[in-house]
């Protein structure tokens, strides 16, 4: 039989379970140490840390399509990170590594998947499909569920757009020069949201392929 009368320690089940702050306490501090020993040493890893071979910073055009693409909310629907499983590298080609990802400020990995992982598009359909794609998925997957952007193709792009955002991307270590900085003007002279797009999703994984 158990003794009833023995006196509880300070840390019993029924005294982490019942005291609000303490339980509050003791999980912060489990989440953060096994959050530490996960993250820390990824900032040490070459790997993570240094470009592929072959990774360029996305090019103006590039760039703000980028943006577009975030703003449109594309991430809902498609991830871009193909994971190290047969069934995904055959689906989508080789798995995503960190490297690859370098130059993306926020990287948009993401895990929905409503529609098909983005990461290695780039290249596997002409301008000219997405184009028509974007303006209405449909024409092309007539059982496709993914909503149509058809304003992209009629709003033109503001040059000055790529500037502050080049600017600060190479704050934080994307290696734009002033020069590439000051002529950026002049790829988005005439281009509208939707050559942003296509260019931002045909350059998508491109590095490493
Ligand atoms: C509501 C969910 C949803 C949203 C939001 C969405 N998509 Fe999709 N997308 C899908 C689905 C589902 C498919 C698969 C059917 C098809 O090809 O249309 C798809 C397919 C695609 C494909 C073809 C991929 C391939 O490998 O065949 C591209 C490229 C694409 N989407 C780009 C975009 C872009 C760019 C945006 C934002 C402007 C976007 N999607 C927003 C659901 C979505």
């Amino acid at each position: 039989m158990a003794d009833h009368n023995k006196k509880p320690g300070f840390f019993t089940h029924e005294k982490i379970e019942t005291n609000n702050f303490l339980m509050i306490v003791l999980i912060i501090l489990v989440v953060s140490v096994g959050g530490l020993v996960e993250i820390v040493p990824l900032f040490f890893q070459r790997s993570t840390t240094q470009a592929v071979e072959g990774l360029k910073p996305y090019t103006p055009l590039q760039l703000v399509g980028r943006d577009v693409y975030i703003r449109e909310g594309c991430y809902n629907c498609h991830s871009q990170m193909v994971r190290p499983f047969r069934a995904e590298t055959l689906r989508y080609g080789p798995y995503s590594t960190a490297g690859e990802f370098v130059y993306d400020h926020p990287f948009q990995w993401g895990s929905k998947r409503t529609g098909p992982d983005l990461h290695r598009v780039g290249g596997r359909y002409s301008d000219e499909w997405h184009r028509i794609h974007l303006i209405n998925p449909r024409d092309l997957v007539p059982e496709s569920n993914m909503p149509a952007y058809p304003w992209l193709d009629k709003t033109a792009l503001d040059p000055q757009d790529a500037m502050p955002r080049m600017r600060a991307l190479r704050r934080l270590g994307v290696p734009y020069s002033d020069e590439e900085i000051a002529k950026s003007p002049d790829e988005l002279k005439g281009k509208t949201e939707m050559d942003a797009v296509i260019a931002y999703l045909q350059v998508l994984g491109t590095a490493n392929k």
